[in-house]
């Protein structure tokens, strides 16, 4: 993709991702890979620079995770955070002990020598530290270049061969500076160029595209939210009308949605557009099915059936394409046995079956949401289109509890546009991360007018989050909630309760299914 990658190796740290993220925005490409890769494959990566996570393991322990040794011969910079320091140091035979009382939280850093990677930072700055181990003595041809009050040694270097480490957390925000650090090392230490921006991701991409699908034609379905659109319009500047994209109306989408994509997509970028509608069929394959997991395999195999399809029917296609993220690929080393548990079948991933007849095309493999969005600016994509708050691929389905039917999907979509509605008007919409209603399986008791009603509940979900990885519930103004229970239960008939969720992720999820 570049001439100039970053490798982060994993360890198991909660951090992992955020290491690859502080790196790509100083404009420098970064890929995660596990820290057992073997390094042929990290020689085919042909990295300028390696970065080491943190992790919950100790070096001293059997089976610590341990890289090859050989990354340190391939004469590229290496920054060990947290555990990824402690592995240097006791690979380098320096000496890593436990510490009588963890440090955790915020501390203050004495940064000893600032000649490079401390370069331009204050003698002493807040950082944030995580560790129950510490480096008590340096290897051999190190020096100390950071202490705390507590650590003595918070930060070496060997200058000469290039290799660095930090007992703190650079990548998290609550390392103020952090972001110098990692500036430094990219573009002190590594000495890179930081050429990788939405405008090379577009060129490089656009040129890779054409060479992958040469004459061939490819099907994409386009849900209308933002990954699946950059992914369309880079597709589309790549191989033009051999694009065919089909927009597949499974009965569980938002309010109109329908008509806002076929307007965008067929209307102002005259791209191929299909619309199918094949809700019937979703909500046939659909009927009965009360288990959350059960209900995203269905709907991952017959969107996936219904492409098929489709794509037969336009003929000669061989590709699928879709809005694949990296948070969706990354490959995560998991510390508690195996492969990490699978806490809810991502419809891009988990839903499709084995044996697929079409060759998948993912462009946004490589990139975070943040990137994707920076691409469709650039890419001309309409401001309110990517900065559309997301939608899961099952749609209404994991947010309607039991049993998915026309009816209690009708009664959601009403529901769930006044909430959007009501949100949008208190200028909340770009704030939050999502907002949207929840219909449970239960009814409840009210009063309207002199009648008694017996009917459905709703509930109203809003969070704030930074990557759908950890949210919190949104506290949102008392009038806000109030416009918004009184407009469902005046003016979605069948519902006659609002509810809102006060429960943040973790423990909760985002979505109720
Ligand atoms: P959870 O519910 O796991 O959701 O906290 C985290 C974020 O992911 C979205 N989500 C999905 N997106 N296909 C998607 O494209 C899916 O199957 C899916 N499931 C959840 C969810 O809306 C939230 O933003």
């Amino acid at each position: 993709m570049s001439t100039e990658t970053i490798l982060v190796l994993d360890f198991g740290s909660q951090y992992t991702q955020l290491i690859a993220r502080r790196v790509r925005e100083q404009n420098v490409f970064s890929v995660v890979r596990p820290f057992n890769i073997p390094i042929r494959a990290i020689q085919a990566l042909n990295p300028k620079g390696i970065i080491l996570s943190g992790s919950p393991a100790n070096v001293y322990q059997k089976k610590a995770p341990l890289p090859d040794e050989r990354i340190y011969a391939l004469g590229v910079p290496v920054l060990g955070i947290c555990y990824g320091l402690q592995v240097t140091a006791h690979l380098f035979h320096g000496r890593v002990k436990k510490i009588k009382r963890r440090e955790y939280g915020f501390v203050r850093l004495n940064a000893d020598v600032r000649d490079d990677l401390f370069h331009g930072l204050p003698k002493e700055m807040k950082c944030w530290m995580s560790h129950g181990d510490q480096v008590y003595r340096l290897p051999s041809g190190f020096e100390r270049i950071a202490h705390t009050r507590t650590s003595s040694i918070a930060g070496f270097r060997d200058r000469s061969r290039r290799l660095y480490g930090v007992q703190f957390h650079p990548e998290v925000t609550h390392t103020p500076l952090g972001h110098k650090i990692f500036h430094n090392f990219l573009f002190r230490i590594c000495r890179l160029r930081g050429d990788w921006t939405p405008q090379s991701f577009i060129r490089e991409t656009v040129r890779s595209l054409k060479e992958q699908i040469g004459d061939e034609h490819v099907v994409l379905g386009l849900s209308g939210g933002v990954d699946s659109s950059v992914a369309a319009t880079l597709l589309h500047r790549a191989v033009g009308r051999r694009l065919h994209c089909i927009f597949v109306d499974n009965g569980l989408l938002r309010l109109g949605e329908r008509r806002r994509v076929r307007d965008t997509f067929r209307g102002h970028f005259r791209m191929n557009l299909r619309i199918c509608d094949a809700s019937r069929e979703f909500l046939k394959a659909l009927r009965g099915v009360e288990d959350p997991e059960r209900k995203r395999k269905i709907i991952g195999r017959t969107f996936i059936k219904v492409f098929e399809r489709e794509a037969k029917k336009i003929g000669r296609v061989s590709f699928l394409g879709q809005g694949t993220l990296y948070p969706d690929v990354i490959e995560s080393v998991s510390f508690h046995g195996g492969p990490s548990s699978t806490i809810k079948s991502h419809h891009n991933v988990g839903g499709l079956p084995k044996k697929m007849r079409l060759k998948l095309i993912e462009p946004l493999r490589a990139l975070f949401k943040d990137e994707v969005r920076r691409v469709g600016r650039v890419l001309g994509l309409p401001k309110e289109l990517i900065h559309r708050q997301p939608f899961p691929g099952p749609g209404l389905a994991v947010r309607i509890l039991g049993v998915v039917t026309q009816g209690r999907c009708d009664l959601l979509r009403e529901a769930d546009w006044i909430v959007i509605d009501e949100i949008k008007r208190a200028g909340l919409y770009h704030k939050l991360w999502q907002t949207f209603a929840v219909l449970l399986p239960v009814k409840s008791v009210g009063v309207m007018g002199d009648e008694r009603t017996y009917e459905h509940v709703a509930v109203v979900r809003a969070v704030t989050s930074e990557d759908g990885m950890t949210a919190d519930w949104a506290r949102l103004p008392d009038t806000v909630l109030t416009a918004i229970s009184n407009r469902i239960i005046n003016e979605v008939s069948g519902i006659n309760r609002v509810c809102f969720d006060i429960s943040s992720k973790p423990p909760a999820t985002i979505e109720w299914e």
